[in-house]
């Protein structure tokens, strides 16, 4: 259980991986992320389809979501706000809004524990605009999907052990969890969260070189996924420095100095550092 208090009795939650009694939640804001987050854990039946109260902003969403997913979703932010834990995953620019909605309503039940996932709002600013709930951070990033996720976590004040342990679990399902001062949570979303769509560039910008030298488009593709998910397994599995590794795939006068001649040439190695940094100040900003 995360609450010890008169709330309790209407939400257990125990995510362990024995009788698992999947939580009641509330989301505002069913789109890509929390749709990366819920699913795998629906599918893997730590939450129940059936006590998952969704929110969206129009009606066709909601009826998408419904017919594809089989899922309780409506347009009526109090739907989701009276579960005991609510994820909040609409866009920074549309968090007044719903804090308005929400805050118009002066009775009846309220979440206990209140997990943002989005960029750049504060935990201050959450607590500022949600003051009945204990509130927390959190930055997923897409591979979540497949349960290859990296979920950063900061804690807002009063958030008990307990409650803690079970947003851990939550995330541990969909992959690595890890808790960070919140100053650094920006420079965590750039490379974890942007890094997706950066990594993606690479694959689709290698398979098109590969398509250049003569294979057919899908088997470049398939091919330059396997290499970018070989080359990070082997990365990982011998701890190697990526130094090392580039260095053990380079002879002399071979073919891999002669493309990374021009990898250099291009400035390959400062436009992704840029890149990471532009996303981390725009993180920033958005605070
Ligand atoms: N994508 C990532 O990798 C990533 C990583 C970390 C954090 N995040 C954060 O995740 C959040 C969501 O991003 P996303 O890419 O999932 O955006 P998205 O696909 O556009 O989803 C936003 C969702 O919010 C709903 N919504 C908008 N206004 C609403 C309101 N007033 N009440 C209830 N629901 C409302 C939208 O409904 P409609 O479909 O009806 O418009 C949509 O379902 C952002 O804050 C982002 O910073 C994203």
């Amino acid at each position: 259980m995360i609450w010890s208090d008169d709330r309790s009795t209407s939400a257990s939650a125990d995510l362990g991986s024995g009788g698992v009694d999947a939580a009641e939640i509330g989301v505002i804001g069913l789109g890509r992320m929390a749709q990366a987050l819920v699913l795998p854990l629906i599918e893997a039946g730590l939450i129940d389809r059936e006590r998952l109260r969704a929110v969206v902003a129009s009606e066709a969403s909601a009826q998408r979501l419904r017919q594809s997913h089989q899922l309780a979703v409506s347009t009526d932010p109090l739907q989701a706000w009276q579960a005991p834990v609510v994820l909040l995953a609409v866009k920074p620019q549309q968090l007044e809004a719903v804090a308005t909605a929400l805050g118009a309503v002066a009775e009846g039940p309220r979440p206990r524990l209140l997990i943002s996932v989005l960029a750049g709002v504060t935990l201050a600013r959450l607590q500022r605009l949600f003051p009945s709930c204990r509130c927390v951070r959190a930055v997923p990033n897409t591979p979540c999907l497949v349960r290859a996720g990296l979920t950063g976590l900061a804690w807002g004040e009063g958030v008990s052990a307990e409650q803690q342990e079970w947003v851990r679990l939550l995330f541990a399902r969909v992959g690595e969890v890890l808790e960070l001062p919140e100053p650094q949570l920006d420079a965590f979303l750039a490379l974890t969260s942007s890094g997706p769509a950066f990594v993606a560039l690479v694959a689709e910008a290698m398979a098109d070189g590969a398509v250049a030298a003569g294979l057919p488009r899908s088997l470049a593709q398939h091919l330059a996924h396997r290499t970018l998910a070989g080359t990070a397994a082997l990365l990982q599995e011998r701890e190697l420095h990526p130094g090392q590794l580039k260095d053990m795939v380079t002879s002399p006068a071979g073919t891999t100095i002669a493309g990374l001649r021009h990898l250099e040439r291009a400035g390959l190695r400062s436009a992704l550092i840029e890149a990471v940094l532009a996303a981390a100040e725009r993180s920033r900003e958005l605070a």
